[in-house]
């Protein structure tokens, strides 16, 4: 132990000046560890030690009655020899041999272990973690495909790879063949991908048909988190947003927890994750069950816009391409709604609608919400690929400049879209009640 790995644990040090039995002026060393001392996993909490030493030399005045727990080397050198940990079983041999770790599989339950992960994944050679280090360095010369600028594990990175690399281990980023793979769906990722919309667009149904005016956004969040659950779902694919009135003009508004008032609309948000694949879904409707003349007017221009865009889901286009139709087709909708002038020119009218929809029309979906995000929006859509298409509208309370019947109005209309070589785009989410008859008659039956 040297004073930098001392201060390194914030350790608070005094030296003093001791007489020793040989004369020789012996240096002691107290460590007051500091009352909230952090100690990393596999450290031992000390109140307070000494260690004695000669200068250049450390050795122990005092020996630690006890030491990791257990008995040591220093506490009883008459079972362990130097470097066990347990008698006869070096530091190593534990490093390397241990398969599982029954401390932790009695807290956090079973473990695969090395075999299992074999077993499970079809894998040749499988390592535990603590063989990392090693193996590596056996890689010496050959490509490793890491990507060392996004590390997933930020402490081995730091423990046995960081300094690899810095050693000259040639590393190289797999992450974009990955994601050029990920986005090319398979017929069984595709099946996946169906039952995540089912089920998703079964919970919206039921979490439509309990809306009520002033009803609670918590309620409606819990009926449609227990509803994908209740019909197979692992779990939601992301905090959804619920969001009544014009807390729906808050794109990320995740608190969930104010009253919808009788004649405001709700924006829901919501997906499920389905054993590793994701739906996203997003409908508006209003909580009594009956759009009123404005909202209706406005959810109309939405969803024609929604339609169009979903009807340019085939092979050859790209996302970009979409969101540029989007806005145009926004734009030409403000004007229409009056809620920019009819004389705008296109380009203004295109400007206005960024502005009242400021997000993408989409993206791509599958084991991730936002998934194979290093893939640029403007590549041209292939077959099997899922993407997302969600235009909407957003019209502030506070927004001076628009008729008053739309303040406060917020609409997003999204399905879940797989580009098809032929017979036009599948739609994932297309159980969910998307048009306004749909929805209502939906809110009107109340038999959740
Ligand atoms: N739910 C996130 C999104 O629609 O992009
Ligand atoms: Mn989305
Ligand atoms: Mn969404």
């Amino acid at each position: 132990m040297d004073a930098s790995r001392i201060n390194s644990c914030q350790a608070l040090a005094s030296w003093r000046q001791m007489p020793s039995p040989t004369g020789l002026a012996t240096l002691t060393f107290t460590v007051r560890v500091a009352s909230r001392w952090n100690w990393s996993r596999g450290c031992v909490r000390l109140q307070r030690r000494s260690f004695g030493v000669k200068a250049g030399t450390w050795r122990k005045t005092k020996v630690p009655p006890r030491y990791l727990g257990q008995p040591s080397p220093f506490t009883h050198p008459h079972l362990l020899k130097h470097g066990e940990v347990t008698p006869g079983l070096t530091q190593t041999e534990f490093e390397l041999r241990r398969q599982r770790d029954p401390a932790r599989e009695l807290w956090d339950g079973p473990r695969s272990g090395k075999e299992g992960a074999a077993a499970l994944t079809g894998i040749e050679r499988v390592h535990n973690t603590e063989e990392l280090g090693l193996v590596l360095k056996s890689l010496k010369g050959t490509t490793v495909w890491y990507d060392g600028s996004q590390p997933c594990h930020p402490q081995l990175h730091q423990t046995y790879i960081q300094p690899l690399l810095e050693g000259g281990l040639m590393g190289r980023p797999l992450r974009r063949l990955i994601h050029s793979l990920r986005v090319i769906k398979s017929p069984a990722e595709l099946a996946l991908m169906k039952e995540a919309g089912s089920i998703t667009a079964q919970a919206f149904k039921k979490t439509m048909s309990m809306s009520q005016g002033d009803i609670d956004e918590a309620l409606l969040y819990a009926k449609f988190d227990f509803e994908c659950r209740a019909q197979g779902a692992n779990f939601l694919a992301y905090p959804p947003v619920v969001a009544g009135g014009n807390r729906a003009n808050t794109l990320h508004y995740i608190n969930n927890n104010q009253i919808i008032k009788d004649g405001e609309l709700v924006l829901l948000d919501g997906g499920c994750e389905y054993f590793g694949y994701v739906s996203d879904i997003t409908r508006t409707w209003p909580v009594n069950g009956k759009f009123s003349p404005a909202q209706a007017e406005l959810y109309e221009a939405v969803l024609e816009v929604q339609m169009y865009c979903i009807s340019l889901c085939c092979p050859g286009t790209s996302l970009d391409y979409i969101y540029s139709t989007m806005l145009t087709l926004l734009g030409q909708k403000l004007k229409k709604l009056g809620i920019i002038g009819s004389t705008a020119s296109e380009e203004d009218a295109r400007k206005a609608a960024r502005r009242y929809c400021p997000h993408h029309v989409g993206h791509y979906l599958g084991m991730d919400v936002h998934d194979t995000s290093e893939l640029s929006r403007s590549l041209p859509l292939q077959p099997g690929m899922v993407i997302t298409i969600e235009p909407g509208l957003y019209i502030s309370e506070n927004d001076k400049g628009c008729p008053e019947r739309f303040r406060g109005l917020g609409i997003r209309i999204e399905d879940d879209v797989v580009i098809q070589k032929e017979g036009g785009p599948l739609i994932l989410s297309a159980d969910t009640p998307k048009t306004i008859p749909e929805i209502e008659r939906v809110c009107a039956q109340k038999d959740a």
